[in-house]
């Protein structure tokens, strides 16, 4: 019963904290979005995808183009995304590191396999400058990638080090467009 008495007390007084210190499953968090398709966001399906994670974040920190992305307990931010993830996304020497990836799939259709794609990455300071993309662009360039989605927005700081938060915003030269067809959306081939 004490038991039992404190418990509930205990989620009383949790009820009572201010939204921004709360901790909540992503899935209830997606399910405040004002409506069942957020801009290219299939938020149905990632309601679906993340029932029942065990990831626990405070708020939505920003609704992107590409990702929904979440502040995570722990320093982190999960990023939510329609597209599908290449391989060596957080790997590349100018990358953001990517500490967790996954697809979560959803079923099947014909040969299409519908699946809700994720990473996380450490929250980073979001401090970098118009001279920093700059300096940046210049940097990728010389490694053989094009900065094709290019501002200061994409960048942020990781220890003392500017790193590029979204992956999508970098490709290695003369593989198309960041925003082209080969970038298969979430609906995958198998
Ligand atoms: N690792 C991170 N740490 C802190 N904030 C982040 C991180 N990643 C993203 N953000 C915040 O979320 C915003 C959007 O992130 P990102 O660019 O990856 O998504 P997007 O869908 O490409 O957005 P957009 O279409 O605006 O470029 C960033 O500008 C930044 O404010
Ligand atoms: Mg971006």
């Amino acid at each position: 019963m004490r038991k039992l008495l404190s418990s509930s007390f205990a989620a009383m007084m949790y009820r009572q904290r201010p939204k921004q210190f709360r901790e909540e499953p992503v899935s209830d968090l997606l399910r405040e979005l004002p409506s069942e398709k957020y801009g290219n966001h299939p938020v149905q399906d990632y309601i679906a995808a993340f029932e029942g994670s065990e990831i626990r974040a405070r708020r939505i920190l920003d609704k992107g183009y590409e990702s929904l992305v979440f502040d995570v307990v722990g320093d982190s931010v999960l990023k939510v995304t329609w597209l599908h993830l290449e391989p060596e996304f957080g790997k590349r020497p100018f990358d953001a590191p990517i500490l967790h990836a996954g697809a979560i799939e959803l079923g099947k259709r014909g040969l299409f396999i519908k699946r809700v794609n994720f990473f996380m990455q450490p929250k980073v300071e979001m401090r970098a400058t118009d001279s920093d993309a700059a300096s940046f662009g210049r940097t990728v360039d010389s490694l053989g990638y094009e900065f094709q989605d290019a501002g200061a927005h994409q960048l942020g700081y990781f220890e003392s080090r500017l790193v590029l938060v979204d992956p999508f915003a970098v490709r290695e030269k003369g593989t198309g467009h960041f925003w082209s067809a080969d970038k298969i959306p979430y609906y995958n081939f198998g």
